[in-house]
């Protein structure tokens, strides 16, 4: 348990699964009461849940498309219909298709939009109306350490992690003092859906200066240092062994 964190109610989007698993778990054990958000993994929310009710907390359960918009708008109210507040939200659920700029279709460019930077937006909006008088609140926004240095692939979704990093240090701005805005930005962490851990591995040896890949531990260990040290506000962690300097 950690004492600043105990009682408080946070929401992880894309908080079923992997990296957005083990924030959830770290903020379960921390003692918080926590909204796992998923898309289309329902049994892993399920089984997360569980996971987490062992550390104590209340948890819950809820599902939204993060492409569609109304979608987007329904998810702080299901949160503050459960638990009546909510202090902590973290922007993890993003999509990550291998496309260049030749290779993205009008299509694949709204999705990616939608889903990793206008559903954090219209979230982090949502979430500032939503905080009573004189209340705290954070939010944590997870990144992409690519975006430090320029390249042509992934472009969408290197444009939208860009915006997720205006936006994190725009709002710590505009919505200070009431509401600290911080962000982590993830190298090689896991590897992507669809590849084994050899291709982790690998990246880890030829690109890596510190030679290892991360963990979904180190990111959460991360995230709730952001939670807990009062002065953050603007700051992005570069959770990425050196890669992207
Ligand atoms: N893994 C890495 O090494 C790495 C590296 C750099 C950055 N990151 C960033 O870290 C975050 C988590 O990465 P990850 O690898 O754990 O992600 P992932 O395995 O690709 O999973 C994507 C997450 O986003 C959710 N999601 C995707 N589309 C959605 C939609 N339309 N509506 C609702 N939820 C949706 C998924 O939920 P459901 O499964 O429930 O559909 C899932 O929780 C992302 O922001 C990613 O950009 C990860």
């Amino acid at each position: 348990m950690q004492a600043d964190l105990q009682g408080k109610v946070a929401i992880v989007t894309g908080g079923a699964v992997r990296v957005g698993k083990a924030i959830t778990l770290a903020l379960a054990e921390a003692g918080c009461n926590v909204f796992i958000h998923y898309g289309r993994s329902c049994a892993a929310a399920a089984q997360t849940r569980a996971e987490a009710e062992r550390c104590g907390v209340e948890v819950e359960t809820y599902g939204a498309d993060l492409s569609d918009a109304s979608a987007v708008l329904g998810v702080i109210p299901a949160v503050l219909n459960r638990f009546d507040r909510v202090d902590i939200l973290v922007n993890s659920a993003a999509v990550f298709p291998n496309e260049g700029l030749m290779d993205t279709d009008i299509d694949s460019w709204e999705q990616q939009f939608a889903i990793n930077l206008r559903a954090p937006f219209f979230l982090c909006q949502a979430f500032e109306k939503t905080l009573g008088d004189g209340a705290q609140g954070d939010i944590v926004n997870v990144l992409d350490a690519r975006i430090f240095r320029p390249a042509g692939d992934h472009l969408a979704y290197r444009l939208t992690k860009s915006g997720l990093l205006t936006m994190t240090e725009s709002l710590a701005q505009a919505l200070a003092p009431r509401i600290r805005v911080n962000a982590v930005a993830l190298g090689a962490i896991l590897p992507p859906p669809g590849e084994d851990e050899a291709a982790l591995d690998r990246i880890a040896r030829e690109r890596v200066p510190l030679r290892r890949s991360g963990s979904v531990e180190i990111v959460a260990a991360n995230v709730l240092h952001l939670l807990t040290q009062p002065f953050l506000t603007g700051v992005t962690i570069r959770l990425d062994g050196g890669e992207f300097l």
